[in-house]
Order: C-alpha cells, then sequence, then structure tokens
C-alpha cells in the first residue's frame, strides 16, 4: 500500500510509476499527457470500513457527497453549495416494452445544476483547485464541461478561461457568458482548443478542468456508478450504456462499479457498453481493431458534445471496455436523432443529441438481438435538450401551425388536419 501523505496517491495507466499528489497535478511526466494518466487510488479496507450499505442508507444527503469517502477532497470546507448528483434513475417500461426489454432504466443526469454529467467532475475539480491556492483556473470543452465549470468557479470567485470550439452551441455559450467565464471561441475543433488550452494553462499557471489530464475528474464521474447500485438496491445491471466522446464518463463509471466490488457492496459487475457517433468513433475503431491507441480523426457528428478525434482518456475508456467484457459501438446521426424523441415520449427525458446517444446505441444492440429481453440495462443521460435546441430540432418531424388569433380559424385549421380533430376523444 501506498505510504504518501494523502488517504490517495496516483498511479500511471501506463508506467504503473506511483506519485504523491503533492508532487504531481495532472499526468505522468514519464509517459505524456495521452499515455500517462493517472489512476487516483486509495485504501479500499479503509474505506470499506466506513461506507457500507447501512451507513449509506442512513445517510441523508441526496448529493454525491453521500460517498465523500471515496473522494480525493482533503478540504471539505471548499465544497461548493451547489446540488449534484442523485439524480432520477427511471424505470423505463414503456420505452422498454418497445424494445422488448423487461428491464430497462434511464439515468436522468440532465438533471444536474448546470444540466449535464459534468458536474459531478467540476463539483470535485473545484475543490482541488482551491485547495491547490489557484486563483485562475481554465478548461477546454466541447461545452457542457466547460458551462458547468463556470458555474463552480463563478462561486469560488475564480476567474475563468473557457476554450471551446467554433461551433459551440448557442445555449452552452449562454450558460458561459451568463457564469461569467472569460470564453475563447477557438476557429478550430474541440482537439484544437484543447491543445491550447493546455499550452497556456502550462504557461500561465492556471488550473487546468480539462478532461483526462486531470485525474480528479473521473473521481466525481463515478459516483453516477455508485447511484446506480444504490437506486437498483444492489442488484448491479448486466449492461451500462454510455455515450463517449473522451471517454471520461465510461472509464468513472467503470471506476466506480470497480471500487463498489472492492470495498465488497456489490457481488457483480456490469457490462460497459461505449456509443461513439460514427462521424467521431476513434475508440470504436481501436477497440475493433484490436489496437491500444486511438488514431486520430476529424471528427463530424450532429451530438456536438461527443464530436472528438483525439479521446484523451482514451487509455482507461480502452482498459474500462475489455475489462467489463463489454463492447463499443458507433450509431449514426440518424439513429442519434431518432433516439430525441423516443427519449422524450416514451420515457420523458430530453436529451440533447450527445444526451441520446448512449440509448440509441441500446437500442442498436437490442435490435440486433444482443440483449436478451430479461436483460438489466441502465441508460445514462448525460445532457439536457436545451443545451443545443438547434440540434435537437433536426429530430423534429412536424411544425407548429400557425393561424389568424380568432376561433372561426381554429375550428378552420382543426377540420383540415385529420389527426388534430377537436372532436376526436384519442
Ligand atoms: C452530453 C455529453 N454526453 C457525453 C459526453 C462524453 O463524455 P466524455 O468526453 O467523458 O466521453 C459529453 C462530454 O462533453 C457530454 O457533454
Ligand atoms: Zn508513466
Amino acid at each position: 500500500m501506498n505510504s504518501h501523505s494523502e488517504h490517495f496517491y496516483l498511479k500511471c495507466v501506463t508506467c504503473a510509476a506511483e506519485y504523491s499528489p503533492t508532487r504531481i497535478d495532472y499526468t505522468c511526466p514519464e509517459c505524456g499527457p495521452l499515455k500517462g494518466t493517472l489512476d487516483v487510488l486509495y485504501d479500499y479496507e479503509e474505506i470499506g470500513k466506513k461506507l457500507t450499505r447501512s451507513s449509506l442508507a442512513h445517510d441523508g444527503r441526496t448529493t454525491l457527497w453521500r460517498y465523500q469517502d471515496t473522494l480525493p477532497i482533503c478540504s471539505p470546507e471548499y465544497i461548493q453549495a451547489l446540488s449534484v448528483g442523485w439524480t432520477p434513475l427511471y424505470e423505463a417500461e414503456k420505452l422498454g416494452r418497445q424494445l422488448g426489454l423487461k428491464n430497462l432504466h434511464i439515468k436522468d443526469d440532465s438533471r444536474n445544476p448546470t444540466a449535464s454529467f459534468k458536474d459531478r467532475a467540476s463539483a470535485v475539480g473545484v475543490v482541488k483547485a482551491l485547495e491547490k491556492g489557484a486563483k485562475v483556473v481554465a478548461a477546454a470543452s466541447t461545452g457542457n464541461a466547460a458551462s458547468s465549470w463556470s458555474a463552480f468557479t463563478a462561486l469560488a470567485g475564480l476567474k475563468t478561461y473557457i476554450f471551446v470550439p467554433e461551433n459551440a452551441p448557442a445555449g452552452k455559450l449562454a450558460q458561459l457568458l451568463l457564469y461569467g467565464a472569460k470564453v475563447i471561441q477557438v476557429k478550430g475543433t474541440y482537439d484544437e482548443a484543447f491543445d491550447l488550452c493546455c499550452q497556456a494553462a502550462e504557461k500561465w499557471g492556471w488550473y487546468n478542468r480539462s478532461t483526462a489530464v486531470n485525474p480528479y475528474l473521473g473521481e466525481g464521474k463515478k459516483t453516477g456508478a455508485f447511484e446506480i447500485c444504490e437506486q437498483l438496491n444492489w442488484q448491479v445491471p448486466d449492461y451500462v450504456f454510455v455515450s463517449v466522446g473522451d471517454g471520461c464518463i465510461l472509464q468513472g463509471t467503470w471506476k466506480g462499479f470497480k471500487e463498489f466490488h472492492e470495498i465488497g457492496l456489490i457481488e457483480r459487475m456490469p457490462k460497459l457498453v461505449g456509443v461513439q457517433a460514427e462521424g467521431s468513433a476513434p475508440l470504436v475503431k481501436a477497440w475493433q481493431n484490436g489496437t491500444d491507441v486511438c488514431e486520430a480523426m476529424e471528427p463530424k457528428t450532429v451530438a456536438d458534445s461527443i464530436a472528438v478525434g483525439v479521446p484523451r482518456d482514451q487509455v482507461k475508456a480502452l482498459r474500462a471496455i475489455r475489462e467489463s467484457g463489454g463492447q463499443f459501438v458507433a450509431v449514426s446521426d440518424s439513429e442519434i436523432l431518432a433516439a430525441i424523441p423516443a427519449l422524450a415520449r416514451q420515457a420523458g427525458v430530453f436529451a440533447e443529441p450527445a444526451g441520446a446517444t448512449g440509448f440509441a446505441g441500446l437500442r442498436k444492440l437490442t435490435e440486433a438481438g444482443l440483449l436478451g429481453s430479461n436483460a438489466t440495462a441502465v441508460v445514462i443521460v448525460t445532457g439536457h435538450g436545451l443545451k443545443d435546441v438547434n440540434g435537437v430540432m433536426k429530430a423534429v418531424t412536424s411544425q407548429p401551425v400557425k393561424i389568424d388569433n380568432n376561433f372561426g380559424a381554429l375550428e378552420q385549421m382543426l377540420k383540415k388536419v385529420p389527426a388534430w380533430r377537436a372532436d376526436s376523444r384519442a
């Protein structure tokens, strides 16, 4: 076991070198940023003494801080007062019936304070920034991580630089600007914005919340898996579907299940399915080719949040899928768009395109006969539909009908359109 002074330590995913968190903040200096991402590891025997099914049953906190014993937090006084996590897990009977699945659940993480899964990571990241004494912070993001970060850093009074790609949707830009971040819109892709942000953070000493290079973000993300275990009354699902860009949500989810297993809270493990958009699927290709390194690609998809050409958490994401015995799958833009109204109408959950991508993957694998009707599946919805109204409108097939403001006009219109007839009881 480690001999570091904190209750956790860092370990390189490639060369296995161990580092004290007082020495290293980001990645392994020997292996570099892509290969040298760091695992955050704990004394699980110690955690298991405190964290039990019974202690959780008596824990009244309805946020991710109910799992504080498993998080790399040294100064809890820096926790910001936003309610993150403990999002609903819906039993999606109606949606499941359509697919012939008896046990389908939707974990709606669009219900976080800034409407995406990324709040789990920012909640932890801001504490780490304050522990480091940061005054200026940065992040590169397709939009959600940054808008989440900006909310937390605004509360903490930190000067915040954000790097987003040129095509970041208006909803996410609005959040960034209203939270008061300095928004740098890079004429280029997310991958280019990411490199520029890391360069600037290093040069000017800004605390960097960019995904994967900061080891603590996955720690917040693992709490989604913890919640799934508790909310299913400790019955671990057979499958968990996650939409994937950089791979941090996926690897964090896997780490959560692994840690609960290690502590002895769950007896079995799920298979994870990482779902990417066809036009942005370097992890799917690497997994299919059995390689450890993703080939960079020029991303093109309607799901802007997962338009990622160089997945920064690729080592951990590939490891997660291989260890879990699950798989990666690619879905087309039209499959992603079709998933949005299905989730909205059959489960009442309004997802942005990347938020619905996990469900598109589930539908694809179910229709291909890969999931038996008795399989228990959880789909994580990672972002809210109002984040990208232009994106979700691509899934809309009807339009509002405009009429003059009088009752006669209303009657006329309803007569003309049979499906809208006013006397219909259906
Ligand atoms: C809504 C949404 N879904 C999925 C993802 C993918 O997460 P990751 O990049 O950790 O794979 C993101 C990341 O920005 C996101 O915003
Ligand atoms: Zn290393």
